[in-house]
């Protein structure tokens, strides 16, 4: 498991679809595995552009939640929660705000884009111009390491870490960074803390690099250390001081382009989708009905799949035997189009299986499913905490 921490969050859109566990979830799952991962609902951001509907807010954050659980996120692993109950986003989303130039919010690609993209809707409110400020803050209040995002979020990545630079220069060292920073390492125990005054003095008294890599690998290895101070004696090792706000990177999540029912990418807006969990009935019967061919009208017209929708599921679902099957199959009218379509409802069917049989213990048992939510809130609270508490400290906020 490595040391760095992977956060995420996803607006609360209902029920999610099979481009979802595909572009998302699935690397999500991949993810848990490696690192210490945070995952929330970002139902503020949802209020960003969708600020007049907040009625269905509460059950598409279930929904999505089950799903995310149905697909196999583990909650043992990865800490889920919604990011409306942790209100440290919202402070630091506003001490941000104060240090944050107008012109960089109005240049965030994404700003114009939707405004033009969501029309219908007007825009031009104070929450939208500051929504890449308020995903700043989500990311920042974690000290998250590893942020994976599509590339449409990628500008938003570059936002944040220009505004924690710009933060860590304004507000620079914590004030009473050495004696923090002796405490922390006594929490390392005496011998390692001795060994890491040691190295420190070898490193920045005779510029000895192999000190320096030695210490850094001491605490990495120091699990007793929180985030913040590990950061603290990194800082103190190399002679800086602690940075308050560390700098994110995205991880890009590779576009994957998953096929709708009629060939664009699977999309609500498209009303091209299999959901998550959808019925096997109606898993059946859209796939069925699924446009082909247009070319092959009798069963014995010969077909081409390159201008067949159901050939770019068989691409994502199906294995080299099965898809020289179709392709053989179709060109030379040797099988039917149902037929050719049953390999792929049988693979869903089977990926679906198991997402179906999770999520339903979690909807004949909710209860359980807020246990982990407020499990979630409460830990990442108590991290979001540890930074405001540097934050407060850094800013001279921490009186009273
Ligand atoms: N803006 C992201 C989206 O629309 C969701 C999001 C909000 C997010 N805050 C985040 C993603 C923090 C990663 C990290 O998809
Ligand atoms: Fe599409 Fe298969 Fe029919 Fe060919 S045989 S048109 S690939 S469904």
């Amino acid at each position: 498991m490595h040391s760095e921490r992977v956060l995420s969050g996803m607006r609360p859109t209902g029920k999610l679809h099979l481009g979802h566990y595909h572009g998302v979830l699935k690397n999500w799952v991949a993810l848990q595995n490696e690192y210490p991962c945070l995952f929330f609902v970002a139902d503020w951001h949802a209020l960003t552009t969708h600020y007049e509907e907040t009625r269905d807010i509460e059950r598409f954050t279930v929904d999505m939640l089950i799903d995310w659980l149905a697909a196999g996120i583990d909650p043992e692993k990865a800490t889920l929660f919604v990011q409306s109950k942790v209100v440290q986003h919202a402070e630091l989303h506003l001490l941000l705000s104060m240090m944050t130039p107008l012109s960089w919010l109005e240049r965030v690609p994404t700003y114009r884009d939707q405004q033009e993209k969501l029309a219908g809707r007007d825009l031009t409110t104070y929450g939208f111009l500051g929504y890449p400020l308020l995903m700043s803050a989500d990311i920042l209040v974690y000290r998250a390491d590893k942020v994976p995002v599509g590339e449409d979020q990628i500008p938003h990545i570059e936002f944040t870490r220009e505004l924690a630079r710009r933060f860590n220069h304004m507000y620079g060292r914590e004030p009473d960074f050495e004696e923090r920073a002796k405490a922390a390492a006594k929490k390392m125990g005496g011998k390692a803390a001795r060994c890491l005054f040691e190295l420190r003095e070898r490193f920045q008294r005779e510029g000895d690099a192999a000190a320096l890599e030695e210490g850094r690998a001491l605490l990495l290895e120091a699990q007793s250390l929180s985030k913040a101070d590990r950061e603290r004696l990194a800082g103190y090792l190399e002679g800086r001081g602690k940075t308050i706000l560390p700098e994110p990177n995205a991880l890009l999540t590779q576009a994957s382009r998953m096929p709708g029912l009629d060939g664009q990418k699977m999309s609500k807006s498209y009303g091209n989708t299999i959901s998550l969990r959808e019925d096997e009935d109606s898993v059946i019967q859209k796939v069925r009905r699924m446009p082909t061919d247009p070319a092959r009208v009798r069963r014995n017209d010969p077909g081409d799949p390159e201008k067949c929708p159901v050939w770019q599921l068989h691409l994502v679902y199906s294995d080299e035997a099965c898809r020289e099957w179709a392709q053989k199959g179709c060109k030379n009218a040797g099988i039917g189009c149902l037929e050719c379509k049953q390999p792929v409802i049988d693979a869903i069917l089977a990926e679906q299986g198991p997402m179906r049989e999770r999520a339903q213990a979690y909807i004949d048992k909710p209860s359980r499913v807020r246990e982990i939510i407020e499990e979630g809130n409460a830990k990442a609270r108590k991290l979001a905490e540890e930074c405001m508490d540097d934050v407060r400290r850094a800013m001279g906020l921490n009186y009273g």
